[in-house]
């Protein structure tokens, strides 16, 4: 009888999705829950390891914030390719959106204010005097609850939040849902969805840095990235769009063919030099196509992203200087990462010509955005 439990046990397994977190003794846990300490005000934080044997994702509840993303390079070997901090400690002090979910409004509001159905708003001002990603306590800094929610796709973590009426100056209860799942195609896959009780802006988005060769590897410059945008969105001296929608062609901002990153720097007019700027995605370059690909010839590690979202930010950590210290003690200079912020143009709330960024009571916002690994 004995010698048939495990049998029955893998057949069990077929019907019943979350049984790849309790498989036999011999496999690995694919889900793994431990404590990453407490904030100031006491409350735990928990950090959750999802993998599939190849993709290991760490996740921890202070800001739903991707932690460590360790992936194979072209020949097996895994390695961390995002950047981070070894303790709570580090994200609790200076922590420039590392991994982080960003939200209620992901990028700039300009002027930290907007008017919605007649009333106006003020939202709390921490870049010079507009909004940045959620504002002074956006979403990157509260507490989330985490449920583990393993199903046919992977091994997955969701993580809920209520961001109250008037959080940081915007309308409405919000409730925000973030799923991230390791999926067997080597998949990090985030799924966002928010629904409200009073008309507001929502834009959500995944702030984390890669650096294909490791965190503590130096620049990326020599890495290439090809985007499917054959438009941007100009933007003022605040990076502010102006409203207009122009061509890459003919610009440091083509990358409709791959391009290393650091090949027309010297063309780029922006202080700190670099890209930090709005790609509007082709529509062809929506899930399930690729709307992205970011290369490294050295590792062979490959990322491709696909999203729903009409727009992709691409910062190259222009805003590192040095002073953060991350992962072993290492300090994070200028241009050692990139961030693929999937996500609405900035400041839609002031351009009736950009894309709708409001969820009104009764509708459901859903996002998804897909980092896919491979090497070559
Ligand atoms: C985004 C912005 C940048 C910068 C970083 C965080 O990518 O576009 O200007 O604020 O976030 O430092």
């Amino acid at each position: 009888m004995r010698s048939r439990l495990p049998i029955i046990a893998a057949a069990a397994c077929l019907l019943v999705a979350t049984c790849v977190e309790e498989s036999a003794a011999d496999a690995p846990r694919r889900v793994a829950r431990m404590d990453f300490g407490k904030t100031p005000d006491g409350t735990a934080v928990e950090i959750y390891t999802l993998t599939n044997g190849k993709v290991t994702a760490k996740v921890m509840t202070y800001g739903a914030i991707l932690v460590d993303l360790v992936v194979p390079d072209r020949d097996g070997k895994p390695g961390d390719v995002v950047l981070g901090f070894d303790t709570l400690q580090g994200y609790l002090t200076a922590n420039p959106y590392f991994g982080a979910t960003v939200g209620r409004v992901a990028n700039r509001v300009g002027g930290a204010k907007f008017s919605l159905d007649g009333k106006d708003y003020q939202l709390a001002a921490n870049n010079g005097p507009n909004s940045l990603h959620g504002g002074i306590k956006g979403f990157d800094k509260v507490v989330w609850k985490a449920k583990e929610m393993t199903g046919p796709d992977g091994p997955a973590v969701q993580f809920t939040h209520r961001s109250p009426d008037g959080d940081e100056g915007y309308p409405g209860n919000l409730d925000v849902r973030v799923t991230y799942t390791v999926t067997a195609a080597n998949e990090l896959k985030i799924d966002y969805a928010a629904t409200t009780d009073k008309a507001t802006p929502v834009v959500l988005t995944n702030h984390s840095y890669f650096n294909l060769a490791g965190p503590a590897s130096g620049s990326i410059l020599d890495e290439e990235i090809a985007i499917k945008a054959a438009n941007y969105t100009p933007g003022d001296e605040e990076m502010i769009p102006t409203g207009s929608i122009a061509p890459v062609k003919g610009t440091p901002l083509d990358f409709t063919t791959p391009t290393k990153i650091g090949k027309r720097f010297d063309q780029l007019k922006a202080e700190p030099i670099g890209y930090d700027h709005n790609f509007v995605l082709d529509a062809d370059a929506k899930l399930p196509n690729v709307a992205a690909t970011v290369f490294d010839p050295k590792t062979g590690r490959v990322i491709e992203l696909l999203t729903t979202e009409p727009a992709v930010q691409f910062y190259t950590g222009n805003f590192l200087d040095g002073t953060v210290k991350g992962k072993g003690g290492v300090a994070y200079a200028k241009n050692q990462a990139l961030c693929l912020e999937a996500q609405h143009f900035p400041d839609s709330v002031h351009h009736a010509n950009f894309p709708s960024t409001i969820l009104r009571p009764g509708q459901t916002y859903r996002q998804t955005t897909i980092y896919r690994f491979s090497a070559r």
